[in-house]
């Protein structure tokens, strides 16, 4: 079963907000794979797109570029995000569509790339990965990507204080965290077992180094999908969390303003792959 979180308009905002796009590290292991690897650039599909930021990457490279998610509201974000007078650099012919990513409205055989950031473990997998093959070209190629809860805070000589205050709101939301998050946890390996394809390869150790505020972070916290359940289920200990995390926070960095920049660290994971078998 495929599972429908994000589905409401403040989780898609905040989303929005929040999330960073594909970094450094993690986008020059995409683009030195389009390189090597993908040889017509007609047409690129962003399945579970959310609220766009990483389809404007392939929409440098496209000649067409789609993307999708189940989710009406991320798709609302994602059209209002990528109006023409804020993309007016793209050469890509850009749309979005709301539709799942078990039954993507491709032709067979008609797609040159797709991608999956964050999002492939959300899908119900056996369904989807059929459906790669059908609109993949016979050489087509696709790209699964994730951020892990792998994550490290920064901050002059209080690193290991503070990214110990992140791992206790991690185990603070594991009651709330659905059983789709296990396959990010062991970094996609059973999504890669399940693809029938010979030409595959699982990296595991892309680390990117972000800066984000105080507030940013405590931002990017919220927008984690456990975050949003424990929200629905217990308004005013989610909320007392937040500003909890924040207060430990700013008293370990020794600082009182929340818009002062940490750094966070995060591994991310990377299957990469063709069609042709
Ligand atoms: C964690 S978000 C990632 C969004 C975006 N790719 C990014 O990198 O910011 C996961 C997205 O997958 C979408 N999603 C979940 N299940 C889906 C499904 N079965 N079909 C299509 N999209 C789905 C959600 O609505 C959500 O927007």
């Amino acid at each position: 079963m495929a599972a429908r979180l994000f589905e409401d308009k403040d989780h898609a905002a905040v989303y929005q907000k929040y999330r960073f796009s594909l970094q450094e590290n993690l986008q020059g292991v995409i683009l030195a794979y389009l390189e090597k690897k993908v040889n017509c650039f007609q047409l690129g599909v962003d399945v579970g797109c959310g609220s766009g930021q990483n389809t404007l990457l392939l929409a440098k490279y496209f000649e067409k570029v789609v993307g999708t998610d189940v989710s009406e509201a991320q798709i609302e974000e994602a059209k209002r995000a990528t109006h023409p007078l804020n993309v007016s650099y793209l050469f890509a012919v850009l749309s979005y569509s709301a539709c799942p990513a078990e039954k993507l409205p491709f032709e067979d055989h008609s797609v040159d790339l797709i991608t999956a950031f964050s999002a492939v473990h959300w899908f119900d997998v056996s369904s989807f990965i059929k459906e790669m093959d059908r609109i993949l070209k016979p050489s087509g190629c696709f790209i699964l990507c994730s951020n892990t809860l792998d994550l490290q805070l920064h901050y002059r000589g209080q690193s290991e204080k503070l990214t110990e205050i992140f791992k206790e709101i991690q185990t603070q939301l594991i009651p709330y965290t659905d059983e789709k998050v296990k396959l990010v946890l062991y970094d996609y390996k059973a999504i890669f077992d399940a693809l029938p394809f010979q030409d595959k390869e699982r990296i595991t150790d892309i680390v990117d180094k972000v800066s984000m505020s105080v507030s940013e972070f405590l931002g990017y916290i919220q927008s984690f999908s456990m975050y949003r359940t424990f929200l629905k289920a217990q308004p005013e200990a989610a909320k007392s969390l937040i500003q909890n995390t924040e207060q430990r926070i700013l008293e370990t960095m020794g600082v009182s303003s929340h818009e002062t920049k940490l750094e966070v660290w995060t591994r991310q994971i990377c299957i990469l792959g063709s069609r042709s078998r």
